[in-house]
């Protein structure tokens, strides 16, 4: 039997629309493309293009992984963010769009400011796609020195490949670190995306969320342990006025704001993301001796 782009289309949308996915033939489209390693236009284009049996066979375990829920983004190991493509696996957290937020904030921040040359420090970087982003946005006019830590080694060899990816070797430091254990400088901006879900809340996430790495998500009963050991130990990483800038998850502004004036800080911004949700945070640290 002869396979074509068109019939193994037909069936795989057909299977997606039958398991409740929302856009089937979009899907079908992206996984027929990431095999044949064609553009999308390609794909529907080429509608009787002959398609050889091996070809067939690994579009179809790549459909059946997606009905079991599997990302696209982690089937084929990129997930995009702020417009670029970033390299994902198994033990990084698929890049969100609400996390792009954080770049704009940043980028914000730093439009009036004097100095050429900035540190920051990106905690819990998973595939660096913050840091990353933030450097090539910036570095047409900041001098920016970068460090991104994470508790997960195996996050840090996808860390790794995007910095090779996008030639941000020399740049960026990586630094395998639980918070700031390992630690030993200072920052003018720490950013962080930390892990802020409650447990109890894990499994009523989506599907796709499951195949995120538990580390990245868990924050114990209330959901806030990240932010109290954040709030406890970046002060000896942080300048005088520098700016600690944070991804909240719903609901936690105020018990975030007060964990945080707990230790010094005072809240100077809050931004929402597009569905209303007070997403960013950004606190100064204010203290009299350097
Ligand atoms: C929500 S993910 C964010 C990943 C990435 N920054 C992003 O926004 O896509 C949180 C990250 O924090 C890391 N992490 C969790 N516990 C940590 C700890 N104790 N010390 C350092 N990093 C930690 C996880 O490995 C994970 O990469």
């Amino acid at each position: 039997m002869k396979f074509t782009i068109e019939s193994i289309m037909k069936q795989s949308t057909k299977f997606l629309r039958v398991y409740g996915f929302e856009r089937p033939r979009h899907e079908s489209v992206l996984i027929i493309k990431n095999n044949l390693k064609k553009s999308y236009e390609d794909i529907v284009t080429s509608k009787d293009v002959k398609i050889s049996l091996q070809a067939r066979n690994k579009i179809l375990e790549n459909l059946f992984q997606r009905l079991k829920g599997k990302p696209l983004s982690k089937i084929y190991g990129l997930k995009e963010f702020y417009s670029r493509q970033f390299i994902t696996s198994e033990e990084t957290l698929d890049p969100r769009p609400e996390t792009e937020l954080i770049v704009d904030v940043v980028k914000d921040l730093l439009k009036g400011y004097k100095k050429n040359k900035i540190n920051i420090l990106d905690v819990g970087t998973g595939s660096a796609c913050i840091i990353i982003t933030i450097t090539l946005e910036l570095i047409s006019r900041i001098n920016i020195k970068a460090t991104g830590l994470d508790i997960s080694r195996k996050a840090l060899q996808i860390a790794r490949k995007n910095l090779i990816k996008f030639n941000l070797n020399k740049r960026i430091n990586l630094i395998k670190s639980n918070w700031f254990e390992s630690l030993d400088n200072k920052f003018d901006f720490v950013i962080s995306n930390p892990p802020y879900i409650k447990i109890n809340d894990l499994n009523n996430l989506g599907k796709e969320v499951q195949f995120d790495p538990l580390i990245s998500l868990e924050a114990g009963l209330t959901g806030l342990r990240s932010y109290f050991e954040i709030a406890k130990g970046v002060h000896k990483h942080i300048k005088k006025d520098g700016f600690i800038i944070l991804e909240i998850g719903k609901g936690q502004l105020k018990e975030v704001d007060k964990i945080f004036s707990n230790q010094g800080f005072r809240r100077i911004l809050k931004e929402k993301d597009l569905q209303g949700i007070d997403r960013v945070v950004v606190y100064q640290y204010k203290r009299t001796k350097t």
